[in-house]
């Protein structure tokens, strides 16, 4: 029987699931039009889960590497290459079971040797996406880009077919500049989950397990985590889990314990989250709250962007 899934990207296996038809269709039609596009939304969005799911539905026409750079930060560059090449090969393990014998770079220029090996090897066209892609030390990313770049322009010969980054915030400078790839207007947003997927993700435990959430909590769960993909997730998995176990009916007074252990006792990561970035700009937030006609929103503003970005306003 399955779940709500409250941690990491979600396996459909085991987890209740939304579709997201419209987005993924979009970002299919970037890599059949052979474009390089950046994926952002805030934390526990659904970033991950859709990068997911696109490499199932392109893994045997193209040769999707899916990699993270989690872990990058602290990489100097022999590092930064050496874990490129074994995350690519555990990618490529990971989806077709077998490992691909590759040189690792000298430099990240030699990154286009690299992919010219792995085309030369595999026989069809590259879809490069990278997770996590802020963490990547500044000065590498630079160059990585750079390398990335120069391929761009004869990717039909490098047959990179498509770079796909992925990261909590828009990566603005780096990717706006003229020469790069990576084009505004194709970056998408992975936006909250609609009344209709909030809904439906509650409708898929009733049918999976016949226990009924009160139409009044489905309100309550709307409005409190606002389709926060990952909130949402949460307060369901606390009712059904513990508030509510074994009852066949979810009720108000059951929601009103979650919400509460959500307030004042639970460490939820979103939550937590949000509580940090609030202090670092508290006077911000208090203008937000109580004076809001004074604000305005512009994502050109450092502050409203660093809000925006960290999921606290929009
Ligand atoms: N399509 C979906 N259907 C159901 N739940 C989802 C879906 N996408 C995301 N979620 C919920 O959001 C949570 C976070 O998903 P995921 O790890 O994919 O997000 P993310 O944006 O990559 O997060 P992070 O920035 O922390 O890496 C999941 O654990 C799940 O609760
Ligand atoms: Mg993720």
């Amino acid at each position: 029987m399955r779940n709500f899934c409250t941690s990491g990207p979600v396996n459909k296996e085991t987890c209740y699931y939304i579709e997201r038809p419209d987005i993924m269709k979009e970002a299919l039609d970037h890599i059949e039009n052979w474009r390089y596009f950046t994926v952002s939304a805030p934390r526990r969005t659904g970033k991950t889960t859709l990068l997911k799911d696109i490499v199932e539905k392109i893994k045997d026409k193209y040769l999707p590497i899916f990699i993270s750079f989690e872990s990058y930060g602290e990489k100097r560059k022999v590092e930064f290459l050496r874990t490129f090449v074994k995350d690519i090969n555990r990618s490529l393990k990971g989806l077709y079971g077998k490992m691909i014998d590759l040189t690792i770079p000298g430099s990240i220029d030699d990154i286009r040797n690299l992919i010219e090996e792995i085309t030369e090897k595999e026989g069809k066209e590259i879809i490069l996406m990278i997770d996590e892609f802020e963490k990547l030390d500044e000065k590498i990313m630079n160059e990585f880009l750079h390398v990335i770049r120069s391929i761009y322009h004869d990717r039909e010969i490098y047959k990179l077919r498509s770079v796909i980054l992925i990261s909590i915030g828009y990566l603005s400078g780096i990717l706006e500049d003229n020469a790069s790839p990576f084009n505004i207007a194709e970056h998408l947003e992975v936006p909250y989950f609609t009344k209709e997927q909030v809904y439906d993700l509650l409708k898929q435990h009733e049918k999976e397990t016949g226990q009924i959430f009160e139409e009044k909590v489905k309100e309550l769960i709307w409005h409190n985590a606002a389709g926060q993909p990952g909130l949402t997730n949460g307060l369901a998995y606390d009712l059904v889990m513990k508030k509510a176990k074994g009852e066949n009916i979810i009720t108000e007074k059951h929601f009103e314990k979650t919400l509460y252990d959500y307030m004042y006792v639970y460490i939820d990561k979103n939550i937590a989250n949000i509580i940090n970035k609030a202090k670092n700009e508290k006077n911000l937030i208090m203008q937000i709250l109580f004076e809001p006609q004074n604000v305005e929103f512009n994502i050109y503003d450092e502050r409203i962007n660093y809000l925006y970005l960290n999921g606290l306003i929009d």
